[in-house]
């Protein structure tokens, strides 16, 4: 088995578990889960926050509205969905789309991370505050979004969440500009250059707050 098939079959054994996973109350109101989609091996993987209707519909990830805006904003940058991962910190819909419950979040930890493992990506991006708060822990999104830090050999690179721009278009040129930034930081990476998130590590670091409104 190549390393790609064996990645695969990895996540597939993940998904299956997921598929039938009731370690927390949101089991009981999903119609299908959303273990997430892409490449086994991919460089660059999104963490969003859960299922949406759509997504709990078709048991695939930003497939509605927020999915439409992520995919203009790949093709901006020309990725598109074949290129990257996409999962989200809680693989069951929340009623009517409701925050997951730190309860939901904790119950579900270890598939997310598994996958990580498995994929083992250079570069994460977080859309939104809730999978921002696994590497950046008491940040503010509107502070922090844009500003990547190295975590476990890996450039994790929080940004807003597409839905939060749908909300409010203000945000669409930072999103934008941020999307560029992480594609940069990348080419850099790859060109053997030290990715530029250590300005970020001289700050002292935030204290703890309660999470903002994306
Ligand atoms: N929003 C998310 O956070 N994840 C999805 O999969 C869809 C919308
Ligand atoms: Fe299991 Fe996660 Fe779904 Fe909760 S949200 S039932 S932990 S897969």
């Amino acid at each position: 088995m190549s390393d790609l098939q064996e990645k695969a079959a990895r996540l597939y054994a993940i998904a299956n578990e997921i598929a039938t996973c009731k370690k927390c109350p949101l089991c009981n109101s999903r119609t299908r889960t959303v273990p997430g989609a892409g490449p086994a091996n991919a460089e660059i993987m999104f963490i969003g926050e859960a299922p949406g209707f759509h997504e709990d519909q078709q048991g695939l990830p930003f497939v509605g509205r927020s999915g439409q805006y992520l995919n203009q904003l790949l093709a901006s940058v020309g990725l598109s969905r074949k290129d990257v991962f996409i999962g989200n910190v809680v693989k069951c819909r929340p009623p009517d789309n409701r925050d997951p419950e730190q309860a939901e979040l904790d119950a579900c930890k270890d598939y997310l991370d598994r996958q990580i493992a498995v994929i083992n990506p250079r570069v994460i991006i977080t859309l939104g505050r809730f999978s921002m708060a696994r590497y950046f822990p008491g940040a503010r999104i509107t502070q922090a979004h844009g500003h990547p830090r190295q975590v476990d050999g890996r450039l994790c690179f929080p940004m807003y969440h597409p839905a939060a721009v749908l909300r409010n278009p203000n945000l669409g040129p930072e999103m934008q500009a941020d999307m560029k930034k992480v594609m940069q930081a990348i080419q850099e990476m790859k060109a053997g250059g030290q990715p530029p998130e250590q300005q970020g590590s001289e700050e002292p670091p935030e204290p703890p707050v309660q999470l903002s409104l994306f």
